[in-house]
C-alpha cells in the first residue's frame, strides 16, 4: 500500500478487481503506432480514429534503446547501491512515457512499453476498435468555481468505458527519502522535457480545480523547502498513487487530471498495471453537459482522513457528504469503514481462490455501498 496521503488506483479499484483482471489479460496486440496521428493537435489529446492506422515502428537506431534518451542518474548518498534513473520512452503511445525508477524496475517494464493502452481494457479487439472509431464523448471546459474540468458532449450509457488515458511521467517513491531535493528535481525535469509534448504535463500545474496554492512545499533531506517549480507541483497534486512491482509509485495521467473529484462520483476508474494505463468507466447514465466525476480518495475513506487526503491535491470538501449533520456523518463514514475492511476481505479471499466466500462477500459489499448511495458495479 503506498502511504496514506497517496491514495492507490489500485485500491480504488479494489471493487472492480475481477473485470479489470480480466480486461487486463486480454493480451492482442494491434502493432506499434505513429504517435504523432494518434494526438489530437487542437486539444492535445488522444485521438481515437488515429488509433486504428497503426503501422510498425520504425526500428530504433538509438544506442539505449527501448529508450529515446540516454538515461540520467543519481546514487543515494546514504546507499551507494541504491540508484535512480529517468527513462524515456517517447516513441510509445501519445505523449511518451518517463519512468523514474532503478534499472531494475525500469527493465521489468519494458517488455509493455509497446502495449496498446486501449486493448486493455476492452475484452476483444472488435470492442476495442468501437471504441477507437467512435468521437470522444468529453470535452475539458471551465467550470463555474472549480476551474477546468470534464464536462460529457453525449449521453454515456452506465458501465460504457469512455476514456483511456496512460501515464506520462512515473516516478518512484523512494526517491523522496534516497535522493536529495535537487537530484529528484533533475530526475523529474529530465522525465518531462523528454516527452513528446513537455507543455501537457506542465499545462497541468494552477489549472486544477481548487488549486490555490502557485507554491507546494517537497519534503526533501534538508527538511521542507518551498518550491513552484511547475514540474514538482504537477507531481504533488496531479498524480496519482500506484504500485508496480510491490513498490509505490507516483504516476501523472494528463487527461484523467482534468476530471475533478466528488465523494458521490458517476464515473470510476480501472488501472492496468502493465500497461500504466487508466480507463474512465461510467457507474450511471451521464447526460450531455453533465461534469465527469472520480473519487481521487478510496470511496471506504472515512470524513475527517478523506479531506486531508483532498488537501493534498488543492480540494475542500464541498460535496454534499462533508456538510451532513454529524450522525448521518458518523453513519456513513461506520460503513465506509466496513466497506473498506469487505474489500480488503474480499481480496484475501480471491486470492486464497475461496470464489464461493468471495462471492457472498461481494454480494454484502453490494448491499452496504448501496446503502452508503454509491453505485456497486
Ligand atoms: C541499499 O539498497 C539496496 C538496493 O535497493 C538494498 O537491497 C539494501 O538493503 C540497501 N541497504 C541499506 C543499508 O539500506
Amino acid at each position: 500500500m503506498p502511504s496514506p496521503s497517496k491514495p492507490s488506483l489500485l485500491s480504488l479499484s479494489l471493487l472492480f478487481f475481477l473485470p479489470s483482471t480480466i480486461l487486463a489479460s486480454s493480451s492482442s496486440n494491434l502493432g506499434a503506432v505513429n504517435p504523432d496521428d494518434l494526438i489530437d493537435p487542437s486539444t492535445g489529446y488522444l485521438n481515437p480514429q488515429a488509433y486504428l492506422s497503426t503501422h510498425p515502428k520504425p526500428p530504433s537506431t538509438s544506442s539505449h534503446a527501448p529508450w529515446t534518451t540516454p538515461p540520467l542518474c543519481h546514487t543515494s548518498a546514504s546507499n551507494s547501491s541504491l540508484k535512480f534513473c529517468t527513462y524515456t520512452s517517447a516513441p510509445s503511445f501519445l505523449n511518451g512515457l518517463s519512468l523514474i525508477t532503478t534499472p531494475a524496475l525500469a527493465g521489468l517494464a519494458i517488455p509493455h512499453l509497446d502495449e496498446h493502452p486501449v486493448l486493455q481494457f476492452f475484452p476483444s479487439d472488435a470492442e476495442a476498435e468501437d471504441f477507437l472509431g467512435t468521437s470522444r464523448p468529453y470535452a475539458v471546459e471551465d467550470i463555474p468555481g472549480k476551474g477546468k474540468g470534464v464536462v460529457a458532449t453525449r449521453r454515456i450509457a452506465q458501465y460504457e468505458t469512455f476514456m483511456v488515458d496512460q501515464a506520462n511521467v512515473v516516478m518512484d517513491n523512494r526517491i523522496e527519502k534516497a535522493l536529495t531535493a535537487s537530484q529528484s528535481l533533475e530526475l523529474l525535469r529530465r522525465g518531462v522535457d523528454g516527452l513528446r509534448d513537455p507543455g501537457r504535463v506542465r499545462g497541468l500545474s494552477g489549472e486544477h480545480a481548487g488549486s490555490k496554492q502557485s507554491k507546494s512545499k517537497m519534503e526533501g533531506e534538508k527538511g521542507e523547502e518551498t518550491v513552484d517549480d511547475k514540474d514538482e507541483h504537477v507531481m504533488l497534486t496531479n498524480s496519482f498513487g500506484t504500485e508496480f512491482e510491490g513498490e509505490n509509485f507516483r504516476a501523472v495521467f494528463p487527461l484523467v487530471s482534468r476530471v475533478n473529484h466528488a465523494c458521490d462520483p458517476n464515473s470510476f476508474v480501472m488501472f492496468s498495471a502493465t500497461s500504466l494505463s487508466i480507463a474512465l468507466k461510467s457507474y450511471r447514465p451521464i447526460l450531455p453537459g453533465e461534469e465527469i466525476t472520480i473519487s481521487y480518495v478510496y470511496l471506504g475513506t472515512p470524513t475527517p482522513h478523506r479531506a486531508s487526503q483532498l488537501k493534498k491535491w488543492g480540494f475542500e470538501c464541498d460535496c454534499s457528504l462533508c456538510s451532513r449533520p454529524k450522525k448521518e456523518i458518523e453513519e456513513s463514514d461506520e460503513r465506509r469503514r466496513r466497506i473498506q475492511e469487505g474489500e480488503m476481505e474480499f481480496q484475501r479471499l480471491w486470492e486464497q481462490e475461496r470464489y464461493q466466500a468471495a462471492i457472498a462477500k461481494g454480494k454484502e459489499l453490494v448491499k452496504l455501498i448501496g446503502e452508503e448511495g454509491l453505485t456497486p458495479m
